[in-house]
C-alpha cells in the first residue's frame, strides 16, 4: 500500500519549481517553497500568482480557489523549513554540484523516511543518490513545462532506489492527476531523449541556413500537428537548460546527432536563453511572455511570391503510384476550382509517355502551372518538358528524389519547382516550396503565390532528403523504435511520455502505424543515404517488421500487435 503524502518541499522556484509548487497545491498538499533568497522566492511566488491569476481570468478557476491554491504555500529560505516534509522535489539548475549540495543539506535536515526527489531532466539520478546517506530513498521526478498544463511525470528509479518509495512516488503522480510512467536511469529519460535529438536536428537546419526559424517552426507545427515549432519550445524549455540536456545526451550516447549545435552554445554564451531572457531564437514582448515581437530577422510577409509568374490554368498530371500522394493532390484540385483556376487533370500509367496518358492532355499542354504526383521518376519531367508552354512552371509533389534532379531531366531547368504537400493522412496543411539548385527563383515565387491563392500555408524548403517536416520526424520516430529495440520503455509508455509530456497529438508507435512502416522505412533509407550519417541508419527491428510484412494500420499489424515480441 503507497503511502499518501501530505507534507511536501520544493526546492529552487525556478519556471519549473514554481510550476511544481502549484501542481502539488492545486491537489490539496500543504507545500514548503524555498529559494535561496528574497528575491528568488519572490519571483517564484510571482510566477505561482500570475499562473493561478491566468487561470481565474480564462474562468477556469475560482477566485477563492485560487487563494486557497496559494495560501497552501508556504514560501521561505530557510531549508530548516523541511524538517516536517514527507518528499521534497529539487528543481534547482541543472549542475550536478548544485543538486548534489541541496540533497546533502536535505540529506541531513529531513526525517530519515523522507523522500528526495530530483527534477533533473538529464543528469544521473545513481549519481545523484549517492551524494546523500539514503540513496534508497532517492527518486527521479521529472516534470514537464509548463508543469501546471503537461500532464507527464517520469519517475526514474535507480537500481537502488527502494520499491516502496517508487510506489509512493507513482501514487501521488496519480494524485496530482499526472500520467506517470516509470522508468530506469539513463540520459533524457523518455522524452527529452526523443525529443532533444530533434531539437537540435532542427536549430542545425536554420543555423545551415536551409531554413528560416518560422519556416521550421510553422511546418512541424502544420505539417506535424505538433503544438509548438522546435525553435519556439527551445525558448520555452531555456536554451541554457537545452545545452545542458544535450551535452548529457552526447556524453552518454556519443551519438554526434546530441552535440550541443555551435548555434545553441552561442546563444547561451550571449545571454539569449529565450523566454526567460526576453530573446532566444526570437524576441518577446517581455521575459514572462509568449507573445513574439518582429525582430530583425522575421521575413516580409508575401516577399517569398515576388517575382511570381501569372497562372491562369493549372495542369495535374496523376501517374499512378503511391495513394497517399495523390488524394494529397486531389485535396487539392477543388482548392484550385474555387479560387477561379481551371484545372487539366490527367492520368497516366508508369513509364508511359504524352501518348499514353489519359485526360485533357491539351489543357495540361497549356496550363501555366503543372502540379506532377505519384511518381518519382525524372523521365516523367523529361516528357513533359518537351510538352508545355512557355513559362509554364513544373511541380513535383513527391519527394524521393532531390528537385534537381527532375529539372536537370526536364530540358528546362529553371521551371522546375518541389511543391511538397505535408500534413497528417490526405489532409493538406502545408506546402514545403523547394528551389534547386537550378530553379529561377520566379518560378519559386508562382508556387508561393499559386498557395496563397488556394489559402495553403506554404514555406520555403530546402532541397535535401525529407525537406524540413520528413527531415525532422522521421530521425525522431526511428529514435524512438532504438529505445523499443533497447527494451528501455514500452511502446505504450513511450506513446504516452510524448503526447502529455509534449502535447504531441499521437505518440510515434501510432503515428508509425498510421504512415505505415514500409514508407517510414522508405523515408529513413533516403535520409540515411543522403548523408551516410550512423545516427539515421534505420532501426533493424523497423526493417525487421517491414520484412515481416508489419506495415502498420493498413496491413493490421505493426507496433500494436507485435509488441509482445
Ligand atoms: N503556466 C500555467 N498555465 C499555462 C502556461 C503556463 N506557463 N502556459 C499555458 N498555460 C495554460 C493556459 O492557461 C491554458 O489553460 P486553459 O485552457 O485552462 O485556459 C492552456 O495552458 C493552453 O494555453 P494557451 O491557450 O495560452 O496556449 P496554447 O494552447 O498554445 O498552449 C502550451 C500552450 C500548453 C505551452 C502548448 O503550446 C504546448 O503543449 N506546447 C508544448 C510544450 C512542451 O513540449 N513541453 C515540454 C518541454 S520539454 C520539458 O519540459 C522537459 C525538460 O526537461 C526540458
Amino acid at each position: 500500500m503507497a503511502r499518501e503524502l501530505s507534507e511536501v518541499g520544493v526546492v529552487g522556484l525556478g519556471t519549473m519549481g514554481a510550476g511544481i509548487a502549484e501542481v502539488f497545491a492545486r491537489a490539496g498538499l500543504s507545500v514548503t517553497a524555498v529559494d535561496v533568497d528574497d528575491a528568488a522566492v519572490q519571483r517564484g511566488r510571482g510566477h505561482v500568482e500570475k499562473s493561478t491569476g491566468r487561470a481565474v481570468s480564462r474562468g477556469r478557476l475560482d477566485p477563492a480557489d485560487r487563494d486557497a491554491i496559494v495560501s497552501r504555500i508556504r514560501f521561505t529560505t530557510s531549508m530548516d523549513d523541511l524538517a516536517q516534509a514527507e518528499l521534497v522535489v529539487e528543481a534547482v539548475p541543472e549542475r550536478v554540484d548544485l543538486k548534489a549540495a541541496v540533497l546533502s543539506a536535505l540529506d541531513r535536515i529531513c526525517p530519515p523516511d523522507t523522500i528526495l526527489a530530483t527534477n533533473t531532466s538529464s543528469l544521473s539520478v545513481t549519481e545523484l543518490s549517492v551524494t546523500t546517506g539514503r540513496p534508497g530513498k532517492v527518486i527521479g521526478m521529472h516534470f514537464f513545462n509548463p508543469a501546471p498544463v503537461m500532464k507527464l511525470v517520469e519517475v526514474v528509479r535507480t537500481v537502488g532506489t527502494e520499491p516502496a518509495v517508487v510506489e509512493d512516488v507513482e501514487a501521488l503522480a496519480a494524485r496530482l492527476g499526472k500520467v506517470g510512467v516509470t522508468i530506469g536511469d539513463r540520459a533524457g529519460f523518455i522524452a527529452n531523449a526523443l525529443l532533444f535529438g530533434y531539437l537540435n536536428h532542427a536549430v542545425a537546419m536554420v543555423e545551415d541556413r536551409y531554413a528560416s526559424r518560422e519556416d521550421v517552426d510553422a511546418a512541424m507545427r502544420l505539417g506535424a500537428g505538433l503544438p509548438m515549432g522546435p525553435l519556439a519550445l527551445l525558448d520555452l524549455i531555456g536554451l541554457d537548460t537545452a545545452h545542458q540536456i544535450l551535452g548529457t545526451m552526447y556524453r552518454q550516447s556519443r551519438n554526434r546527432l546530441h552535440a550541443p549545435s555551435p548555434l545553441i552554445e552561442q546563444l547561451v554564451t550571449a545571454g539569449l536563453l529565450g523566454r526567460k531572457a526576453g530573446r532566444g531564437f526570437y524576441t518577446y514582448a517581455d521575459r514572462h511572455s509568449a507573445e513574439v515581437v518582429a525582430d530583425a530577422q522575421t521575413p516580409v510577409a508575401g516577399a517569398a511570391a515576388a517575382g511570381a509568374r501569372p497562372v491562369r490554368s493549372v495542369g495535374v498530371l496523376a501517374v499512378a503510384g503511391p495513394k497517399a500522394d495523390a488524394d494529397r493532390l486531389d485535396a487539392l484540385v477543388p482548392a484550385a476550382a474555387s479560387a477561379g483556376l481551371p484545372v487539366a487533370r490527367v492520368l497516366a500509367e508508369p513509364g508511359t509517355g504524352p501518348e499514353g496518358w489519359t485526360g485533357p492532355v491539351a489543357g495540361l499542354a497549356n496550363a501555366d502551372l503543372v502540379l506532377v504526383a505519384g511518381t518519382d521518376d525524372p523521365a516523367v519531367f523529361a516528357a513533359l518538358g518537351g510538352l508545355v508552354q512557355d513559362g509554364a512552371v513544373l511541380a513535383a509533389t513527391s519527394s524521393g528524389r532531390p528537385v534537381v534532379e527532375h529539372a536537370a531531366a526536364s530540358g528546362r531547368p529553371a521551371d522546375v519547382v518541389g511543391l511538397h504537400l505535408a500534413g497528417p493522412g490526405s489532409a493538406l496543411r502545408v506546402a514545403e516550396v523547394v528551389a534547386g539548385l537550378l530553379t529561377d527563383p520566379g518560378a519559386a515565387a508562382t508556387v508561393h503565390a499559386f498557395c496563397a491563392r488556394v489559402e495553403l500555408p506554404a514555406v520555403t524548403a530546402p532541397d535535401r532528403a525529407g525537406r524540413i517536416v520528413d527531415a525532422l520526424l522521421f530521425p525522431y520516430l526511428n529514435d524512438a523504435v532504438r529505445m523499443l529495440e533497447a527494451r528501455y520503455a514500452t511502446a505504450d509508455d513511450i506513446d504516452a511520455a510524448m503526447v502529455s509530456g509534449c502535447g504531441y497529438p499521437m505518440g510515434p508507435f501510432e503515428l508509425l502505424d498510421l504512415v505505415g512502416l514500409d514508407v517510414a522505412l522508405a523515408v529513413e533509407r533516403q535520409l540515411y543515404a543522403e548523408v551516410r550519417e550512423p545516427g539515421l541508419a534505420p532501426a533493424p527491428l523497423l526493417e525487421h517488421l517491414v520484412t515481416a510484412g508489419h506495415l502498420g494500420r493498413r496491413a493490421g499489424r505493426g507496433f500494436r500487435d507485435s509488441r509482445a515480441r
